[in-house]
C-alpha cells in the first residue's frame, strides 16, 4: 500500500482512538496533529484527514465515495444480520446513480421550507420539558431530551404517536455503538434487534398506508415503489428508516450540546436572549461546529490517487475526523472559542459535504434553532450542576450526563 509515511520518513502520528483521555477532550490532540502534521493514522493504520481544505477536497473529488458494506463488515456484521441487510439498501452506503435516485425521491420533503412546520412542535416540546421540571428547577438533559427529536420526527412524518410508542422504546435500547470502534458481540446483538424491530415497524406502516393512503411522504414513496422501477420494496423500507431513525440520536446529541454550551457560556446565552430571532441560527451553527454530532465520516478511494500529500491506493479507506476541520484556524479565527456571533453562513463540516451531505440537515437545523429559542425564553439563570464527561469510542458524540438548574420563566 503506497504511503508517504514510509521510506525512511517519520512514523505516521496516531490519533489515540483507544485512549479514554482522547475522547474526553479530543480537540487539543486533533489541533496538534492537524497543524503540525496535516494528517494522521488511526491505531489500525488507516489514514485520517484533519484540515478543512483537505476534508472539502475529499468530499468534492469523484475518486472518493462513501464506504459501503465493508464499513459494517469490519464491525463484525455478516449477510443476513438485520443491520447488514439494512445497510445494503441504505442511502449512506450507496453511490453513483442509485444514490442520486434515492435522494431525489425524498429531497423535496426535506427542504428548509417543507420542514418549517416542525418548528412549533419542537419549541412546544422543549418548553413543556422545562415547565414539567419547573418546581425542582433541575433535570438531566441527557436523560430526557431524546423524546423531543423522537416526537418531532413522528409529527413531521405524520405517524400517529400511538403507532410509534413501541418502536420508540425499542430504539432507546440503542444501536449507535454498532457504528463506532470496538464493536462487541453484545453490541451486535443489540443493534440487530433494534434494526429488525425498526424495519418491521416501517413494514407495518407501509401496509397501513397502502390500504389507506394519505397525503404524506410515506404514501408518496409507496407510489414510487408501485410505479415499478423508481424504488424497490427493500429500498422503500430502508429509505424511510434512514429518515425516521437518522433523525433521533444525532439530533438528541446536538440538543444536549445546545443546553450544555449555553449553560457553560452565560455571556453567549445573554447575547442570544437579547436577540433570539437574530441569533438562534448563529447559535446553532456554532454548537454544530464546536460539538459535531458525528465524530467522523468514512470514505474509500475508487482509484489510485493523492490527497493531502498522501498516496492513496484504490480501495483504501480514508476518514475525516470532523473535529479537525471544524476547528481549523485556517477557516475559523480563534477556533476554540464558543462564539454565537460568528457568520452563520460559514457552515462547518458537521453535516459533511458533497453527494452525501446530510439529507436531514434543514430539519435538524430547524429543530435545534427552536431548542435554542426555547432555552433563551424559558430557562433563566441556566447552569450545569455537574461537569458532563464525553463518552469514549462512539460514532455519535454524547455526554454521560448533562444536569442543569434553571428558573422557569413562562
Ligand atoms: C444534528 C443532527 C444531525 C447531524 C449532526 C447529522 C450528520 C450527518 C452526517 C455527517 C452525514 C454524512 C455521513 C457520511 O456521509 O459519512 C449525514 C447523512 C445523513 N443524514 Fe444526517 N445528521 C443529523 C440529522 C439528520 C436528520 C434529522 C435526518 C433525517 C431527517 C438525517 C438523515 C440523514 C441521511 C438520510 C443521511 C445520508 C445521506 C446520504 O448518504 O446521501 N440526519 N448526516
Amino acid at each position: 500500500m503506497p504511503t508517504n509515511y514510509g521510506a525512511g520518513m517519520v512514523a505516521a502520528p496516531v490519533v489515540p482512538l483507544d485512549e479514554d483521555s482522547y475522547w474526553a477532550d479530543p480537540y487539543p490532540i486533533l489541533a496538534e496533529l492537524r497543524d503540525r502534521h496535516r494528517s494522521a493514522v488511526e491505531p489500525d493504520g488507516s489514514k485520517v484527514l484533519l484540515r478543512w481544505a483537505d476534508a472539502e477536497e475529499t468530499k468534492k473529488r469523484a475518486e472518493f465515495v462513501n464506504e459501503g458494506l465493508e464499513y459494517i463488515e469490519r464491525r463484525g456484521f455478516r449477510p443476513g444480520d438485520p443491520l447488514y441487510e439494512w445497510r445494503r439498501y441504505s442511502v449512506g452506503a450507496r453511490n453513483g446513480e442509485d444514490h442520486r435516485r434515492l435522494r431525489s425521491l425524498v429531497n423535496r420533503a426535506l427542504t428548509p421550507r417543507s420542514v418549517d412546520r416542525v418548528r412549533e412542535v419542537v419549541y412546544g416540546h422543549v418548553r413543556d420539558l422545562l415547565e414539567r421540571h419547573r418546581d425542582a428547577g433541575e433535570f438531566d438533559v441527557r436523560q430526557e431530551i431524546r423524546t423531543v427529536p423522537f416526537l418531532s420526527i413522528v409529527a413531521f412524518l405524520e405517524i400517529e404517536p400511538s403507532e410509534a410508542v413501541a418502536i420508540g422504546q425499542q430504539m432507546a435500547g440503542g444501536a449507535g455503538e454498532a457504528f463506532g470502534p470496538n464493536v462487541t458481540q453484545e453490541i451486535r446483538d443489540r443493534a440487530n434487534g433494534v434494526f429488525a424491530a425498526l424495519m418491521e415497524f416501517v413494514g407495518e406502516l407501509v401496509e397501513a398506508r397502502r390500504s389507506r393512503p394519505r397525503d404524506d411522504l410515506l404514501t408518496r414513496l409507496i407510489e414510487a415503489e408501485e410505479d415499478g422501477h423508481r424504488l424497490s420494496h427493500d429500498e422503500l423500507i430502508v429509505l424511510f428508516t434512514n429518515i425516521f431513525g437518522g433523525a433521533i440520536e444525532t439530533t438528541a446529541s446536538l440538543m444536549t450540546s445546545t443546553f450544555l454550551e449555553l449553560a457553560a457560556h452565560p455571556d453567549q446565552l445573554a447575547l442570544l436572549r437579547a436577540d433570539p430571532d437574530g441569533l438562534k441560527r448563529g447559535t446553532i451553527e456554532e454548537v454544530l461546529r464546536y460539538r459535531p454530532g458525528f465524530t467522523s465520516t468514512g470514505n474509500v478511494a475508487v482509484a489510485d490517487t493523492r490527497i493531502a500529500g498522501l498516496d492513496i491506493a484504490e480501495g483504501e479507506k480514508i476518514s475525516i475526523i470532523i473535529g479537525g476541520p471544524n476547528r481549523d484556524p485556517a477557516r475559523y479565527a480563534d477556533p476554540d472559542r464558543f462564539d454565537v456571533t460568528r457568520d452563520p453562513t460559514r457552515w462547518s463540516f458537521s453535516f459533511s459535504m458533497g453527494p452525501h451531505f446530510c439529507l436531514g440537515q434543514a430539519l435538524a437545523r430547524a429543530e435545534l434553532q427552536e431548542t435554542a429559542a426555547a432555552i433563551a425564553r424559558h430557562a433563566h439563570d441556566l447552569e450545569l450542576t455537574a461537569t458532563p464527561q464525553w463518552l469514549p469510542r462512539v460514532m455519535v458524540n454524547n455526554v454521560d450526563q448533562c444536569p442543569i438548574r434553571y428558573r422557569f420563566e413562562p
